[in-house]
């Protein structure tokens, strides 16, 4: 495995510095991102999928979000950008992606509200209303369960939690297994093989 593979959680590559346009939601963004993180090139499309395909908070929408595995920040961004009166979490191994989804917050004004962690620093007690994720899907199976089972049980007890992953890199099963695990999970989209998961509490 490179040691400049985005998996890295101080990644070798030299920064280089990656304008990505995009817009959701009839609003336009531009990001930073860098070699070293994860689709350094353009909005992942499994990431755009979600941010169509979930149901995005509002301006009326409050609580406290988590995005895990923020790469350079797309989802944390637009969240914070819809939701102006939440704040959200965004966590990831990779330091370089925390620092880009910081300057990227920063760029859009969103600085007071995006708050980025290093996943062991997230304050223990806080519960989540929301929790958004493109899972990393390189950990393989076993490890993506235990990621999903680590935050979702940080969800509030009304919380949701949208996810997407692609179904040749274990969307089914992650969904099997979500189920398993007494998880209300719907498949509320699947879209150029990538399932849109949405998972609440059961009972
Ligand atoms: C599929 S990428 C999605 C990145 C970003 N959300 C996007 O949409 O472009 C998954 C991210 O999870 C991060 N990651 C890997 N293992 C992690 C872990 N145990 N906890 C949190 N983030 C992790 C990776 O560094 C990567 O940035």
């Amino acid at each position: 495995m490179s040691p400049d593979h985005y998996f890295s959680a101080e990644p070798s590559a030299p920064e280089t510095r990656e304008r990505i346009e995009f817009s959701v939601g009839g609003r336009g963004y531009t990001l930073t991102a860098s070699r070293g993180v994860f689709s350094a090139g353009r909005l992942d499309p499994g990431t755009a999928v979600l941010l169509r395909k979930g149901d995005l908070p509002t301006p009326a929408t409050t609580g406290t979000f988590l995005d895990v595995g923020c790469g350079y920040g797309p989802i944390s961004c637009v969240l914070a950008s819809e939701a102006p009166a939440a704040t959200v979490f965004a966590i990831d191994v990779n330091s370089r992606a925390r620092a880009l989804t910081v300057e990227n917050a920063a760029a859009l004004g969103l600085a007071d509200r995006v708050e980025v962690y290093e996943p062991d620093e997230v304050p223990a007690g806080v519960e989540f209303d929301q929790i958004w994720s493109n899972p990393p899907t390189h950990i393989g199976k076993a490890g993506l369960q235990e990621l999903m089972d680590r935050w979702l049980a940080r969800l509030a007890p009304a919380g949701v939690a949208w996810l997407v992953i692609n179904r040749n890199l274990g969307g089914d099963s992650l969904h099997a297994y979500l189920t398993g695990n007494n998880w209300v999970v719907e498949r509320t989209a699947s879209q150029r093989g990538f399932r849109v998961l949405k998972v609440t509490r059961g009972g």
